[in-house]
């Protein structure tokens, strides 16, 4: 099988690549993580999901792929520049509400309902308030972060931080844990009953 070969895009992937190179944006998500959270989210009928980290809507393109008609889906990023080229591609979707915020904030503040999944591609709900969104989740549903793997921009102490968000989400009893040594390393947790 040649994984390399990746037949379904987003149709707006190119023009998003393009972008993220024009203003110099460096954490692009991979094309692998997004095929997965799009089947993910589309094993979830009427889904609510959430994305913590924008950024230049790679993963976002990926995950409206997943999205059917009744699905919720919001996504949050602090940089006000991201956001706007989010809005620009995605801001007239009615499934897709994008929010510039402090994701720490948002989550703190958050009183809505529990979703199916749950990205977590910022600081905040991964290195941060990492409880508050596990508690988020419904059951059944998933939480998914990447970049587990070293990374040639971690800076000093970045990886021990990582090897304790491991070994805090193996210690949940009530997550399933798959850890995938594939994209840039992978990490999918189902919540149990
Ligand atoms: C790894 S990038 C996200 C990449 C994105 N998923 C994509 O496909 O382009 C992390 C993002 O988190 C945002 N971010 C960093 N700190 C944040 C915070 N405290 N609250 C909200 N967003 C934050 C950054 O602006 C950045 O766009």
């Amino acid at each position: 099988m040649d994984q390399s070969v990746i037949v379904k895009m987003p149709s707006v992937f190119q023009s998003l690549e393009k972008r993220c190179i024009e203003i110099g944006f460096t954490m692009p998500s991979d094309v692998y993580i997004g095929t997965l959270l799009k089947s993910l989210i589309a094993s979830k009928p009427s889904a609510k999901v959430l994305e913590l980290g924008t950024g230049v809507s790679l993963s976002l393109a990926w995950m409206i792929e997943g999205l059917d008609e009744d699905s919720h889906l919001i996504s949050i990023d602090n940089d006000p520049k991201l956001v706007s080229i989010a809005k620009e591609y995605f801001g007239n979707d009615h499934r897709v509400d994008l929010q510039c915020c402090d994701g720490t904030d948002w989550i703190k503040n958050y009183q809505g309902g529990k979703f199916d999944l749950v990205f977590a591609d910022a600081w905040p709900g991964k290195y941060s308030e990492l409880e508050e969104v596990l508690d988020l989740i419904n059951v059944g549903g998933f939480y998914v972060i990447d970049d587990m793997n070293p990374q040639p921009n971690w800076p000093e102490g970045h990886a021990e931080k990582a090897k304790g968000l491991v070994t805090y989400l193996e210690s949940r009893e009530d997550f399933s844990i798959t850890k995938m040594n594939w994209s840039t390393g992978v990490i999918l947790c189902t919540k149990k009953k």
